[in-house]
């Protein structure tokens, strides 16, 4: 079983693309190595004819805007049809705790492997990963879940159901719990982005909006 991994966010293979931090937290679980090579960054149509050798492609990308980045999903319009054996597989992270978010890629991520006739390994969806480029720290046992994740995958050729279903809890945040947020928002402002702001002295130009014109 011959593997790649593409990582679909548009920071690249660096430290401070969430993507990449889980990937290589992926990769970790295996036996044998497995390259991550970064869609960003790279000519379209070289990575294209690379990534043709491998059996399996596992793309692991950001939601951007409820949706994945532009260059990602330009990408998988290029591909071209599968091949005897070859298959498709999608991790997708974001930075709300809601899978809902994802929900709209996850379908598309399954058509599109059944419309180019490539096997399919299924989507991951994880939410609640905004922090893990910037508090790498906090999110040591999610990354031991994604080892895990990586040498099931590697011992049974797809992703482990239990951990699907595990990450992407919850589905969509109660309506309590939604109220509850909505009023301890403007604290969690005041006390984490507020003290960002001023930090980096960014404070006094929070309201700008220069795309307005
Ligand atoms: C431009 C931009 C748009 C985003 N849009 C969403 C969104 O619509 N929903 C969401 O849950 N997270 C959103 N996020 C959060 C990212 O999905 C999250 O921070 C992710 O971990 C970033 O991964 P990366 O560091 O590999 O790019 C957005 C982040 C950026 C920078």
């Amino acid at each position: 079983m011959k593997t790649i991994l593409l990582n679909g966010s548009p920071k690249g293979n660096v430290q401070s693309s969430g993507s990449y931090i889980l990937a290589k937290a992926f990769v970790s679980g295996m036996k044998a190595p497995c390259e991550i090579r970064s869609i960003y960054g790279e000519d379209r149509q070289k990575l294209l004819q690379y990534i043709s050798q491998f059996e399996q492609v596992i793309f692991i990308t950001p939601n951007y805007i409820h949706s994945i980045p532009a260059r990602t999903l330009a990408f998988l319009y290029d591909l071209p049809k599968g091949s005897e054996g070859q298959s498709l597989g999608f991790i997708i992270q974001s930075g709300y705790p809601e899978s809902k978010e994802s929900e709209i890629s996850s379908r598309f991520f399954k058509r599109l492997a059944d419309r180019l006739q490539y096997g399919y390994l299924g989507t991951v969806v994880k939410g609640e990963c905004a922090g893990l480029a910037i508090m790498p720290e906090r999110f040591g046992k999610l990354e031991k879940k994604f080892a895990e994740l990586g040498a099931w995958y590697e011992e049974h050729g797809h992703f482990d159901e239990t951990y699907v279903r595990d990450f992407a809890k919850p589905y969509a945040i109660s309506k309590p719990m939604a109220l509850l947020l909505n009023m301890t928002n403007p604290i969690g402002n005041i006390l984490g982005w507020h003290k960002i702001m001023k930090a980096n002295d960014a404070y006094h130009s929070r309201r700008d909006m220069p795309y307005l014109d």
